[in-house]
């Protein structure tokens, strides 16, 4: 049994959307033009970061650049820092412009890349965008994994300051809370991708490749994807906010939408599928789209920016942790009226 998500994804469960009785709004009438960092989409959903540098993963960033060209999605590749280091599997990468040429790419550098290597890595796909990643639980879980380094806020600001494209921060399934978020900021990113817990789980996935078992406990750490949209929006800088950690659905992306996220990322819900072929990632997307329209459409909205009005209860675990960090439930309750 493949474990990599965790119980905190039932967090979803605790944002109830307003079902609309008296709606007229089809599905098909819905607009879900949004916009990533100042890019206009035709979709709030991109397909984060996942892979590059082995030969194998040529294969996967093609099939997945197919998708993104069919369904018009913003696609990021995994960590250049493999296709920098060998310049012969650049080739791993750039499959993703070959097969979608005007399509919005997304390259990914850790935090800790230097400006030449964050321009050579955007030269390489010819990306309009740069993710970088935080992954400090995955780097002390991993049994290899590189020691933290002092002066990463520096560096990212040094990137952001130096670099021709937005910058995306993002973690990688731990989660960035509003007092992250706000000197992420002003280091000079222009969005904060969440990256929360609830997902793709890297530590259990870099855990069991330890000889010993003192991991096991950081399976449960980290931020729930939710908790982390509301923290950022609400107690945030008042950048833009994206979505990840195990918005593996259309209406938990609209949940993610409702609480004030600009879009939303799947890595390891699309890849699951991708596992098993082509045609089952191609049902996968067309599939959450019509979630997201469809719920839209039972809200009674047309339009991405009207989420922010729908009323949302919130229970639970969820209300709990909002709670604990200054956001009165009944600022969700109490909209739109
Ligand atoms: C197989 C795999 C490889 C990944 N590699 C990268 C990577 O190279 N760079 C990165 O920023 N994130 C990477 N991620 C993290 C995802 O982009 C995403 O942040 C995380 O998986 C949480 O989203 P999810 O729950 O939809 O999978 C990877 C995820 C998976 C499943």
């Amino acid at each position: 049994m493949q474990r990599t998500r965790c119980s905190f994804t039932a967090l979803f469960n605790d944002i109830h959307l307003p079902h609309n009785c008296l709606t007229t709004v089809n599905p098909d009438d819905t607009d879900l033009t949004a916009d990533i960092c100042g890019i206009k989409v035709r979709a709030p959903l991109y397909i984060n970061a996942i892979t590059g540098g082995a030969l194998s993963s040529e294969s996967v960033n093609r099939r997945l650049a197919m998708l993104a060209k069919k369904y018009a999605l913003p696609m990021a590749v995994g960590s250049q820092a493999a296709g920098l280091k060998h310049p012969g599997l650049a080739f791993t990468y750039r499959v993703a412009r070959k097969y979608n040429p005007q399509g919005v790419l997304i390259a990914n550098l850790p935090a800790a890349a230097s400006l030449q290597q964050a321009r050579s890595a955007v030269a390489m796909l010819d990306a309009q965008i740069l993710q970088l990643f935080l992954n400090p639980a995955q780097e002390l879980v991993m049994a290899e994994g590189d020691p933290l380094e002092e002066g990463l806020l520096d560096n990212i600001a040094a990137v952001c300051a130096g670099i021709s494209v937005p910058v995306i921060i993002k973690e990688v399934g731990f989660g960035i809370d509003a007092r992250a978020a706000r000197s992420l900021a002003a280091a000079g990113v222009s969005a904060i991708d969440v990256g929360g817990r609830g997902g793709t789980n890297f530590a259990w996935i870099e855990g069991r490749r330890n000889p010993s078992s003192w991991w096991k406990p950081f399976t449960s750490w980290g931020l729930p994807t939710p908790v982390c949209v509301a923290d950022v929006v609400y107690n945030g800088p008042g950048i833009q906010v994206l979505a990840s950690g195990g918005v593996d659905d259309g209406l938990r992306a609209l949940k993610c939408l409702c609480l004030g996220a600009a879009a939303v990322g799947t890595a390891g819900g699309i890849l699951r599928q991708l596992r098993k072929g082509f045609a089952q990632a191609d049902r996968y997307l067309e599939d959450y789209l019509r979630q997201l329209r469809v719920g839209m459409a039972l809200l009674g909205v047309k339009t991405l920016p009207e989420l922010a009005a729908v009323p949302l209860a919130v229970t639970g675990r969820f209300r709990e942790l909002i709670e604990q960090r200054g956001i009165d439930p009944l600022i969700y309750a109490q909209r739109g009226n």
